[in-house]
């Protein structure tokens, strides 16, 4: 089968940093679902996955964590899908990803595809998805509005709002939630974008977050969710933050921070890592199941909209090294999918 893989972490610009190899196809096993992928997309964990160092692999490497597919072969013990079945996922860190023909992957953590959406549409959302999702409802426990319907409305930051996982979080709590949602974006057409997933509030994370809450008469916020730059916005997070509200973070800290500047305030602060759940093949796994085929549900329900900016094809690994430098630039809005093999 074809596939993009590595065996030496170089520089982006470097051609050998991404190579067009051929494997064998894989074969399933347990609960496995052998998937034939249509299409894929890219986020930053594959660039700091390729980053340089000096490491060399002895087999060829094969990242991506973002597939639509076909399944064409079930293991013996897999029970929630059949052959034909139209799915889309991102898949285990610690497993070959999705940047091949052909790949396996544990049903568990694999939904339906979005009936509505074409296959490029539908592999910008499952990664970002299952990350917002978890972010905002299984870390800072925001209530879905059913839950919620009586209590004060609250305020939820989003810092990082145009990025791909930013696109799907604003839909996730305007659809599903009552806080007024504030995103931040640093340029006019990031801005845009957030207002157009429907961010009732946005400002610029490049200025002081505080003078431009309160210029729009919020104090502090309930919850913040932090997409970017974690190290950076650490202390005017801990500024903004109500007493006794929730912070969650995405982004690993590239240095140390001040945990004390939460303490007077009793704030939780809490990681959200979306490959927890299939990294330890912990007990729920199968929620990642279920809160893909929530998301295909709002999807095709028309509550929620793809994420998708741009498609590339085929999947080959020029390609791929465009849009890995792309999303190095840190510049990204929406989602770049890459579709179809030559
Ligand atoms: N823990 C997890 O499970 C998990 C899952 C997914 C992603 N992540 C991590 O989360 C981060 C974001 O992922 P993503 O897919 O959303 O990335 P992305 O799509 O590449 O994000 C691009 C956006 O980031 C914004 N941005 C750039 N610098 C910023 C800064 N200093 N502060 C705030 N926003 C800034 C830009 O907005 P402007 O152009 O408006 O500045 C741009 O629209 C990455 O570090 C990624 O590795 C973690």
């Amino acid at each position: 089968m074809k596939a993009v893989a590595l065996k030496t972490y170089l520089p982006i610009n470097n051609p050998d940093s991404l190579l067009d190899v051929t494997l064998d196809k894989p074969v399933p096993t347990g609960r496995d679902l052998l998937v034939a992928v249509d299409a894929i997309s890219v986020n930053p964990v594959d660039t700091k996955v390729r980053a340089p160092k000096d490491k060399v692999e002895s087999e060829y490497r094969v990242l991506g964590w973002d597939a639509v597919g076909r399944v064409v072969a079930t293991g013996p013990e897999a029970t929630l899908f059949k052959v034909g079945d139209e799915v889309y996922y991102a898949g285990s860190i610690a497993r070959a990803g999705s940047n091949s023909e052909f790949q396996l992957v544990d049903e568990r953590i694999v939904g339906h595809k979005p009936t509505t959406l074409s296959n490029a549409q539908a592999a910008a959302l499952p990664l970002t998805a299952i990350t917002a999702w978890e972010g905002l409802f299984d870390r800072l426990l925001i209530p879905q509005s059913t839950q919620a319907s009586k209590s004060k409305p609250k305020t939820l930051l989003i810092i990082g709002g145009a990025g791909g996982v930013g696109s799907i979080a604003i839909q996730l709590a305007k659809t599903l939630t009552n806080v007024t949602v504030i995103a931040t974006a640093s340029r006019a057409e990031s801005a845009q974008w957030c207002r157009s997933l429907g961010a009732d509030v946005v400002i610029d994370h490049r200025k002081s977050l505080q003078e431009q809450l309160t210029a729009q008469g919020i104090n502090a916020v309930d919850y913040i969710f932090c997409l970017n730059n974690t190290d950076q916005h650490w202390v005017a997070m801990s500024e903004a933050i109500k007493p006794q509200g929730h912070i969650c973070s995405i982004v690993e800290l590239r240095g140390q921070v001040d945990l004390n500047l939460l303490k007077n305030k009793s704030v939780t602060f809490t990681w959200e890592l979306m490959f927890t759940r299939s990294l330890f093949e912990a007990d729920d796994m199968i929620e990642q199941h279920h809160l893909l085929n929530r998301v295909a549900d709002l999807i095709d329900s028309g509550k929620i909209i793809t994420t998708l900016n741009q498609v590339l094809s085929p999947i080959n690994a020029s390609n791929l090294r465009q849009v890995h430098a792309q999303i190095e630039s840190g510049t990204t809005i929406g989602k770049i999918v890459l579709e179809k093999w030559q």
